[in-house]
């Protein structure tokens, strides 16, 4: 627990934050990035240039300072930072270093108001959460058998076009040993060598296979003139068969845990979003043939309709398996139900209620604002929150927290 003493400080300063929160973000990479250029490389540089690094670091200290007194509130968020950390590598040795220049920029942001006491308050503040992050990533460190930015090699056994603008990448250990397996909804680190940068990156790709079948496969979308698009785009043009990439082990806790085998499963997603989407209906059809499982998934046509193939065999294989899909602006080729069965974005209103049972367990993945839309049309069919589980792709800003 924070101490008494510290606990008005962290109190009144919640609107402080809020007020300068994306400016003290700002000032404490520009003072990080000056004293330890290294970090660089674990850091994702277009995100810096974009600001949404920014939000997500400012989203969490004002998270934590509004949830001071809630640690129950902050368990999620805990896990999924600590699943995200652990995927880049970070070493316990980070923190104090992070500590020092955010304390630091908090002092040169606000000035004469950034009293010593408030600064020894958000000091022992960032310990408690730093305290609680490193623990919960030396456990995930522990269970993955790795030293903390262990990464292993693997090789690109196939490289398989799905779609317009995603391919999948087909990955073995180098060393032939067997990869380990992982949960259907994680993702992987990759990294990747950015000569224009000068610098390595990492990114997350979500697995989208189920597991045990002898490889990972990442399935990558081509982000067009999108300085985030980086790595996705060197991956398409530069990475070819045979190749060899250093990977995380899998990591993310958006993984169907808690809902028992006789829960029906609902999998809505939107775009790339279908690929931990993928992992989780074909882990679910291996492990329970005979669970119900709804797939609705939105996408623009046909033509951007990744792993559909796989999608329509796994319809044939499987009685208890239904799909459902919306094209925003269909093709003329594209042809209903075969291929489609609503046009325009994804409405869960005119969705058959077959499709939506009330006891099932949902999982969302998509762009923020599609999950929203089907977030809200879920609860309106009178399903419950704690039901609803839901992927962001890059940071969250940890929205259910403000
Ligand atoms: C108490 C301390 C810390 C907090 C509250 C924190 C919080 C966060 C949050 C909220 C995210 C976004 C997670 C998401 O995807 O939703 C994140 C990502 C990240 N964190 Fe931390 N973090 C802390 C310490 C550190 C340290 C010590 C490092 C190491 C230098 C670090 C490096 C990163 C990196 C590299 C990312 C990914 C974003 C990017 O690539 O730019 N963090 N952190």
């Amino acid at each position: 627990m924070l101490s008494a003493v510290s606990r008005p400080y962290i109190a009144a300063s919640v609107p402080v934050l809020r007020e300068h929160g994306v400016t003290i973000t700002l000032c404490f990479y520009r003072r990080l990035f000056a004293a330890h250029p290294e970090l660089k490389n674990i850091f994702n540089m277009p995100n810096q240039e974009s600001g949404i690094q920014q939000q997500a670091l400012a989203s969490a200290i004002f998270a934590y300072a509004a949830n001071i007194d809630h640690p129950d509130a902050l368990a999620p968020v805990i896990s999924r930072i600590a699943h995200k950390h652990v995927s880049l590598g970070i070493k316990a040795e980070h923190y104090p270093i992070v500590g020092k220049h955010l304390l630091d920029a908090i002092a040169e942001v606000l000035g004469a108001a950034a009293t010593p006491a408030l600064l020894a308050a958000w000091s022992e503040a960032y310990g408690m959460l730093a305290d609680a992050l490193i623990a919960a990533e030396r456990a995930l460190y522990q269970a993955h058998g790795v030293e903390p930015g262990e990464y292993r090699s693997v090789t690109v056994v196939r490289k398989q076009k799905e779609s317009e603008t995603v391919t999948s990448f087909y990955l073995q250990a180098t060393d032939g040993a067997v990869l380990p397996s992982f949960q259907p909804g994680q993702y992987i680190s990759v990294a990747v060598d950015v000569a224009e940068l000068s610098l390595r990156q990492l990114r997350q790709y979500s697995l989208s296979d189920a597991p045990g079948n002898g490889h990972w496969r990442i399935s990558v979308k081509r982000e067009e003139g999108s300085p985030a698009g980086l790595v996705s785009n060197l991956l398409h043009d530069q990475y070819r068969e045979g190749d060899v990439l250093w990977v995380s082990p899998p990591c993310g806790d958006f993984v169907m845990s808690t809902e028992t085998a006789d829960t029906p499963l609902v999998l809505i997603s939107a775009g790339v979003g279908v690929t931990p989407m993928m992992s989780m209906l074909q882990g679910s059809l291996q492990q329970h043939p005979d669970r119900p499982v709804n797939f609705l998934y939105a996408t623009l046509d046909g033509r951007h309709h990744p792993l559909k193939r796989e999608l329509d065999r796994l319809l044939l294989q499987h009685g208890r398996m239904q799909s459902y899909v919306a094209y925003e602006r269909p093709a003329a080729n594209d042809c209903v139900p075969q291929d489609y069965q609503q046009q325009g974005h994804l409405r869960l209103a005119t969705v058959p209620d077959a499709l939506l049972p009330q006891n099932a367990a949902y999982f969302l993945c998509g762009p923020a604002p599609f999950m929203h839309a089907q977030h809200q049309a879920l609860l309106a069919r009178g399903v419950a929150e704690r039901q609803i589980r839901q992927e962001v792709f890059g940071p969250s800003l940890l929205g259910h927290l403000q």
